[in-house]
């Protein structure tokens, strides 16, 4: 084994064996933690030059200072989205590589599953049947066929999923900061109005990346604007929905289902067992409680391609820059700004 050191937060079984069986091809020396990275656990980091974090890790100014003081060169998160890394902190300290695509299938895949469960009623069905209660009463779903999705950001996940809507024969309107007209030409699609997508679409999915714009960007005034009984699937970040405004969609029946992989406030329980336990969560509480809301704990990329290619790229990232090359992965506070990613170097 190498003395190249890395300490990985937040790990699972299924993390371990994904990183360990790719390890095999770079005999870094990895050290193990399941518990979350933040201020407290951060100068368990000392020694290591390099950590490795997850979605729920909390890399705040507070934590990467400690990290600093403890040494670390390399933060490396195996996750595509970073809004959990305060990049300006980082800055011109520490190094943050991502994965930025590791399987956008798992994830559309994952949003449509969860579409049609909430629509049929599968995740109901499965406790009556199990029950020998074969009646379908409550359980009339309708055809997706011919209903308008509404895909909120066209990247990576977003055009995969619009790939599995049109195989339906859904219409689907699209929104996005970056319109790329010449995809929604090819793939027959239409960029619309914010506020159109919210008027038109039967299903809102969300695909965009969590930031200061998108922050409770569903809300009580954007959800005024939907259809009534719109079905809202969210597997990007939870604080994207104002949870306050979507339970009182809910409630007033404004909302027809809800499909939840992410969660506003899920760092405490999601990829824990809380099954023993009472949750303390009140808006955690309230939605578990609607028979139209299906929440899965972040589990839309959980797939075994996914964790393999998420385990060869944090790896290879690494790899980069133990080398001391240039950085293909990284992110930065100034990133396509000032940093030096078109010259193919180093942001700083
Ligand atoms: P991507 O970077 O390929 O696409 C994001 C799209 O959102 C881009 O087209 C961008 O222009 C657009 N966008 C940015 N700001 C916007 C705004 N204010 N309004 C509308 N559109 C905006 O990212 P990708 O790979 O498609 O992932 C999307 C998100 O999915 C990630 O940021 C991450 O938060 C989430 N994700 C969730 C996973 C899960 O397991 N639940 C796994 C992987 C990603």
């Amino acid at each position: 084994m190498t003395d190249k050191k890395i300490f990985f937060y937040d790990t699972k079984p299924y993390d371990q064996q994904a990183f360990d069986d790719a390890n095999k091809k770079y005999d870094f020396n990895i050290q193990y933690f399941n518990g979350h990275l933040n201020y407290d656990t951060a100068r368990l980091s000392q020694g290591y030059g390099v950590v490795c974090a997850f979605v729920n890790d909390s890399l705040n100014k507070k934590t990467i200072d400690v990290l600093k003081k403890c040494g670390v060169k390399l933060i490396a998160l195996r996750s595509a989205g970073y809004n959990n890394v305060d990049l300006k902190a980082a800055y011109e300290n520490i190094y943050v590589v991502r994965v930025p695509a590791y399987s956008p299938y798992a994830v559309a895949e994952h949003a449509m599953a969860l579409m049609l469960s909430l629509n049929r009623k599968t995740h109901r069905a499965y406790y009556r049947t199990r029950d020998s209660n074969f009646s379908i009463n409550g359980l009339l779903g309708f055809d997706m066929h011919g209903k308008t999705l509404g895909v909120l950001g066209t990247g990576k996940i977003g055009q995969c999923l619009i790939d599995i809507a049109l195989g339906f024969g859904m219409k689907v309107f699209a929104y996005d900061k970056y319109p790329n007209d010449k995809l929604a030409k090819e793939k027959g699609f239409l960029y619309v109005s914010l506020k159109e997508l919210y008027k038109q679409s039967d299903i809102i999915s969300l695909h965009c990346p969590l930031s200061k714009e998108t922050y409770h960007m569903i809300n009580e005034k954007s959800i005024n604007q939907m259809k009534k009984g719109v079905f809202i699937i969210n597997t990007s970040r939870g604080k994207i929905i104002e949870t306050e405004s979507l339970i009182k969609g809910l409630k007033d029946k404004k909302i027809g289902a809800a499909g939840l992989d992410v969660y506003e406030e899920e760092s405490e329980y999601f990829f824990e067992d809380f099954s023993s336990e009472m949750i303390s969560d009140d808006m955690l509480a309230r939605l578990l409680l609607f028979p139209n809301v299906l929440i899965t704990s972040h589990q839309a990329f959980f797939t075994q391609e996914a964790l393999t290619n998420i385990a060869n790229t944090t790896l290879e990232n690494i790899k980069e820059y133990f080398n001391g090359g240039y950085l293909k992965n990284e992110i930065c506070y100034r990133c396509n700004k000032e940093c030096k990613k078109k010259q193919k170097k180093r942001c700083f």
